[in-house]
């Protein structure tokens, strides 16, 4: 529990004027349609239809089906009375083979999104790229390859002028670290390839392409457009004084690797060789281009990871290897609580994220673009989703970016990951994030009981004390300090 979990004034539980409250989602989770109106495949086509990549091998071919379900999806973005919606564009809807040939149809489908949201006095908050890479570019060499960084600024020029009189606040590029690491380095996502070499190859191509297309963008939409990245900075916590090195050599190569070519032109000296992008990869003036200025920090935030230390060979409860670190050991106290997806809830620890990032973005405003839970939700024999934790959960990150802020962080807003249930990439269906639910054989979308907490809380602007919103009787985990060192 935070500070503000029962306790604190009323204003302390208020959000600044002008706080921008949302929600998002991303293409390939949500759309379906894959083959329709001359949209070309994806590299999440290709993963997805791949046997033993996902979960029981979902694929994303129908989703949500948003794509035909558009009115829907406004609907219940207004039933939320959020003033933003993020959402990702799918860039081969776009330029099905990557480059040259737009098809209209794919830029008309956003431009109706817009419009309808715009009707509506909701913000659309525009992703340019969240993963569903175009396969026609994944057979050149895909984020391996140099070139797919100025393809990458090709499609925001595309959209900046498509949509640039619709679109005030552009996201460049979705969590880095996850295309580099889950793509290249773990192969548990598209591409799905296992090579060092590739992803500290991918992982300077992304920035290249984040800068491109920040440059691009600027150039095409009207004064006042805000762009920035989304980054997904882990926090590496020691959990004693020997494994201080360690998170910061994880922090370089995790973190630092994505964030210091925006905020100082450079990559970090401490990140390991697969990490680091190689220096021939690195052209003049490279740098200059990764840190073009930008106007605010997307910031996704799920859980931290605590580091101690421990015997390889002797692994405890709550322990596991950290590859390259003999005698350290990623650890999660067993009283910790976490989602189903194993991930401990430690809303502390977002606090802690953005005073970090305020530092060292030198005070930048920062938006927590992605946050939330994944939970086992069903509907009740009433017709109810008592999704009890994500409530918790939400309630608890909020409170710590209230902390934050009263700390003098300039937060501009929080996007809930997600409007609705989707295609959770690996994971498939099982893993169900959404503040509605959606009975996939239906596509029926149903508001669970923290769509309407979170619809309080955007309508208000204050975050009530938990115990107003969970009736006496139910129960949310309380949610321990960073457990302690052993
Ligand atoms: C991604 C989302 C994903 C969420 C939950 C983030 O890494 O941006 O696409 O669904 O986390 O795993």
């Amino acid at each position: 529990m935070n500070s503000l979990s029962n306790g604190g004034s009323a204003a302390a539980r208020q959000f600044p004027e002008g706080f921008l409250w949302g929600t998002g989602t991303s293409s390939y989770q949500i759309e379906g349609a894959v083959s329709a109106d001359g949209r070309g495949p994806s590299i999440w086509d290709v993963f997805a239809h791949a046997p033993g990549n996902t979960f029981h091998g979902d694929t994303g071919d129908v989703a949500c089906d948003s794509y035909n379900r558009l009115e829907d999806d406004v609907a219940i973005i207004r039933e939320l009375g959020v003033g933003a919606y993020r959402f990702s564009v799918s860039w081969p809807r776009v330029l099905p083979s990557g480059s040259g040939t737009v098809n209209q149809a794919g830029l008309d489908y956003y431009r109706r999104l817009c419009e309808r949201l715009l009707e509506h006095g909701i913000q659309p908050v525009v992703t340019v790229y969240h993963w569903d890479l175009p396969q026609a570019l994944e057979e050149t060499g895909g984020w391996a390859n140099r070139d797919t960084a100025y393809r990458m600024g090709e499609l925001a020029q595309v959209l900046g002028t498509a949509l640039g009189d619709q679109v005030r606040m552009w996201i460049t590029i979705n969590e880095p670290l996850q295309t580099v690491h889950q793509g290249y380095r773990a192969g548990t996502h598209a591409p799905g390839k296992r090579d060092d070499a590739l992803a500290a190859a991918a992982t300077h191509h992304i920035m290249l392409a984040h800068g491109l297309a920040t440059q691009a963008l600027r150039a095409c939409t009207p004064a006042g457009t805000r762009i920035g990245p989304t980054m997904d900075t882990q926090p590496y916590i020691a959990l004693d004084s020997a494994s201080e090195a360690v998170a910061d050599i994880l922090d370089a190569d995790f973190n630092r690797v994505y964030l210091d070519p925006v905020l100082r032109g450079s990559y970090p000296d401490a990140a390991r060789t697969g990490f680091r992008p190689p220096d021939e990869l690195i052209q003049d003036g490279d740098l200059e281009i990764t840190a073009t200025p930008i106007d605010f920090l997307g910031v996704n935030y799920y859980r931290p990871h605590h580091v101690r230390s421990g015997d390889w060979e002797d692994l405890r409860l709550g322990e596991r290897r950290i590859g390259g670190f003999p005698g350290f050991v990623q650890y999660m106290a067993p009283d910790l609580p976490r989602t189903v997806m194993e991930w401990g809830i430690v809303p502390e620890s977002l606090r802690d994220l953005l005073l970090r990032l305020h530092r060292e973005s030198g005070g930048l405003p920062l938006y927590i673009t992605e946050n939330g839970c994944a939970a086992d939700d069903y509907i009740s024999p009433a017709g109810t989703i008592d999704d009890h934790e994500r409530v918790g959960y939400i309630h608890g990150h909020l409170g710590a970016a209230l902390e934050a802020i009263a700390a003098g962080v300039n937060v501009g807003g929080y996007f809930h990951w997600s409007l609705m249930d989707n295609f959770e990439w690996a994971e498939g269906y099982r893993r169900r994030f959404g503040l509605f639910y959606v009975d996939f054989e239906s596509g029926r979308r149903v508001a669970k009981r923290s769509a309407h907490f979170y619809a309080q809380v955007a309508r208000s602007g204050e975050l009530p004390p938990l115990q107003d919103v969970v009736p006496s009787g139910e129960r949310l985990p309380d949610v321990p300090a960073t457990p302690a060192a052993v």
